[in-house]
């Protein structure tokens, strides 16, 4: 694992803009699985900044989202589909047809699964997946468990997650109980992994993940097991590793 520590979450944002960016430059082809969170909100404006220079060109790129609430729509403002829309897709010139979120609204979810599982498969697999950490260890909606899931699955939200991602909504009973996520081997087989992490509140959690045991009640911590991950985080978030 490559850790990289920034001075601020700008810095931290560029950085991991700048590993990105190196990937689409060096293959205009590849496959991004993508994330949400407050966490790559900078990454994202980042790139959006270099492509309105010129610097980058998405038009042959293809992304894959790493997650979706279940029962969102694609244009409610909390959905992750929205999410990518407005701070990546909508400002860069990648195209629609290369983009993929899990159908929130499916009607059978777990179809809905099956097909994401296909897309992921169809292209080839992910050249570089982009990762958050949930402060329960989370990676995309893999919830702490007694197994790691393996593919693209539908995930009971746990309360702590819930709760975190209340600050979204309106209130706490708005948010979804459900998501869809992909699973933890979706994830592994990405060829390169670039975790990001800010604020102090995830010193504690990027301590375990990375320097605990391996365990599904640290779903982050399999992470230990890839061989190609760079961990991109302030000074706050890496403080105890
Ligand atoms: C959310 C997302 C994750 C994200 C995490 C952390 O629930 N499903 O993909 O990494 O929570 O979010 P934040 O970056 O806002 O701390």
């Amino acid at each position: 694992m490559r850790i990289y520590v920034a001075e601020s979450y700008e810095n931290m944002s560029r950085k991991a803009a700048n590993i990105l960016s190196a990937q689409v430059i060096l293959n205009p082809n590849s496959v991004l699985g993508l994330a949400t969170g407050s966490t790559p909100i900078g990454m994202y404006k980042q790139l959006v900044s270099w492509y309105n220079k010129g610097d980058l060109d998405f038009s042959q790129v293809k992304s894959v989202n790493l997650d979706e609430y279940v029962g969102l729509s694609p244009d409610h403002d909390q959905s992750y589909r929205y999410f990518m829309q407005k701070n990546l897709f909508d400002h860069v010139n990648i195209d629609p047809a290369n983009t993929n979120v899990p159908d929130g609204l499916a009607a059978d979810p777990d179809e809905a699964c099956r097909r994401y599982n296909q897309i992921i498969r169809d292209l080839g697999g992910i050249d570089i997946q982009v990762l958050g950490m949930g402060h329960n260890g989370h990676i995309g909606f893999n919830e702490p468990d007694d197994a790691f899931e393996l593919e693209t699955h539908v995930v009971d939200l746990q309360e702590s997650t819930i709760e975190a991602n209340a600050r979204f909504f309106a209130s706490k009973d708005e948010v979804p109980r459900r998501a869809i996520t992909m699973g933890i081997k979706n994830i592994m087989q990405a060829r390169q992994i670039l975790v990001l992490v800010s604020g102090e509140g995830k010193a504690d959690i990027v301590k375990a993940a990375f320097t605990g045991p391996v365990t599904p009640r640290v779903p982050a911590s399999i992470l230990q097991l890839h061989p190609n991950v760079a961990l991109v985080g302030d000074k706050a978030a890496l403080s105890k590793l």
